[in-house]
């Protein structure tokens, strides 16, 4: 299968849409491939100066526009342009982009979709009931017969911040009513799922997948709380570490067995799959799909990568099947730790304002930096409120030296109102009952 590499076409011009640390880990490994042309950030942030071209992730007209104009393929990185349909969009125009269409991304922006495929492939996962916002009372009366120890959900995307895990009926109630009759998510409120409540350690597992096979890319942990110990709010994630010590190779294949493969002939999925699980006592149970990849998992796992990506995802955006079995190593042997930075007001819903950062020069010698929610202005760096602002990764022969590197970064970088959990990578994060 090398020669493929070979007959391949010359310098691969590529656009990502999003704006993210993960965005910006993956056009540090693009960059690093043998094939890379130009790289294009749409809309990019402050450390991706240079590449962004000023369209937003959700103009899907614009970014199809660019393009045709540039001849590059596309590669998506968050939700919404997916769920906006995006990849049908483009691929009715001929132009190539790498992700799954807004069907094959329904396993991801309707929890109720997903409940119902994992059914129909005998995927384990939580016992689940869904209601409409017609019957909250049925639902609250269902609720506090589990007396209230129930895993509330808005049904459609809802900024990661639709879950709620509670823990009394006070609890579920207040749930229920701010989904189904506050209508705090809107239309992705209009159904909602009760779920039961699952006891073990979280997995982020990832998979790239071509519409009818799948290899994995690697698993991580997530943090998803603010604060250390697992407290305070529920945000889009405060650190992530990869490899997983406690994921052995048996539990990741019947992983990608049991639940990827099954997942990707049934759905026809191209695109990055990550599956959000809970391993339990009784085994490995799916909390969710997520037809892209996580963010800050990417952080973590891009630098482990020993294939050269930008040419596989440039191979499944243009519709050429390639084996993917021709890499002998899909890894390198390191270990890396990220820590998010986040400004003031994240995950508060608090005021703020624009704060200069200090520090990232020297930062850089100990670790990668991924901007986030970061602006320039006159060659000085600033933090945007309310953000995560940027993912200092660590990479090291093991988990703690990853861990000291990162750490080691993280404290050269100052900014008014600067928040980072002290325990990446340290204490891994299990749900209680
Ligand atoms: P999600 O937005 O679906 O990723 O859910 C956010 C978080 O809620 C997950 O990462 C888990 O920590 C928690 N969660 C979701 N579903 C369950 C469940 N059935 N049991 C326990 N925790 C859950
Ligand atoms: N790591 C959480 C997410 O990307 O949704």
């Amino acid at each position: 299968m090398e020669e493929l590499k070979e007959i391949a076409r010359g310098p691969i011009d590529v656009l990502i849409v999003g704006s993210g640390s993960r965005e910006h880990a993956l056009l540090w490994k693009f960059a690093q491939s043998e094939m890379v042309g130009e790289i294009h950030m749409a809309p990019g942030n402050g450390g991706t100066i240079g590449h962004n071209v000023g369209i937003q992730a959700d103009d899907i007209r614009g970014l199809s526009e660019f393009a045709r104009d540039t001849g590059c393929i596309t590669v998506v990185g968050p939700d919404r342009p997916l769920e906006l349909g995006i990849v049908d969009y483009f691929m009715e125009r001929g132009l190539p982009i790498f992700g799954p269409t807004r069907n094959q991304a329904m396993i991801e922006w309707s929890k109720i979709h997903s409940k119902e495929t994992m059914r129909e492939l005998g995927i384990p996962t939580a016992q689940w009931t869904w209601f409409t916002d017609k019957d909250p009372r049925r639902a609250m009366q269902h609720a506090s017969l589990r007396g209230g120890n129930v895993v509330v959900k808005a049904d459609g995307l809802a900024d990661g911040k639709g879950v709620y895990v509670c823990s009394s009926v006070e609890e579920s109630n207040a749930a229920i009513n701010a989904v189904l009759v506050e209508k705090k998510f809107g239309r992705a409120g209009e159904r909602m799922l009760i779920e039961e409540k699952l006891v073990g350690r979280e997995l982020s597992v990832f998979a790239l997948c071509n519409g009818i096979d799948a290899v994995y890319l690697g698993s991580a942990v997530d943090y998803k709380r603010l604060l250390d110990g697992d407290r305070g709010p529920n945000t889009g994630g405060m650190g992530s570490y990869s490899p997983v010590g406690w994921a052995g190779d048996e539990l990741i294949s019947w992983i990608m067995q049991r639940m990827v493969i099954p997942t990707v002939r049934h759905t026809r999925f191209s695109g990055f799959l990550y599956l959000g699980l809970m391993i339990t006592e009784n085994g490995p149970m799916l909390i969710e799909y997520n037809a892209r990849f996580g963010d800050p998992e990417a952080q973590a796992i891009m630098p482990r990568l020993n294939i050269d990506l930008l040419a596989e995802v440039d191979a499944i955006a243009r519709g050429e099947i390639r084996a993917f079995h021709r890499y002998g190593n899909i890894f390198n042997n390191l270990g890396s730790c990220c820590v998010v930075l986040t400004s003031e007001g994240y995950a508060r819903e608090l005021g703020g304002a624009q704060r200069r950062i200090h520090g990232i020069e020297e930062a850089q010698g100990d670790a990668l930096i991924f901007h986030a929610g970061t602006t320039r202005s006159d060659g000085e760096l600033f933090a945007e409120p309310g953000k995560r602002v940027m993912s200092i990764v660590g990479v090291g022969s093991d988990a703690s030296d990853a861990r000291a590197r990162a750490y080691a970064a993280a404290e050269k970088i100052s900014f008014e109102g600067m928040h980072y959990r002290k325990e990446i990578g340290v204490q891994r994060t299990r749900v209680k009952a």
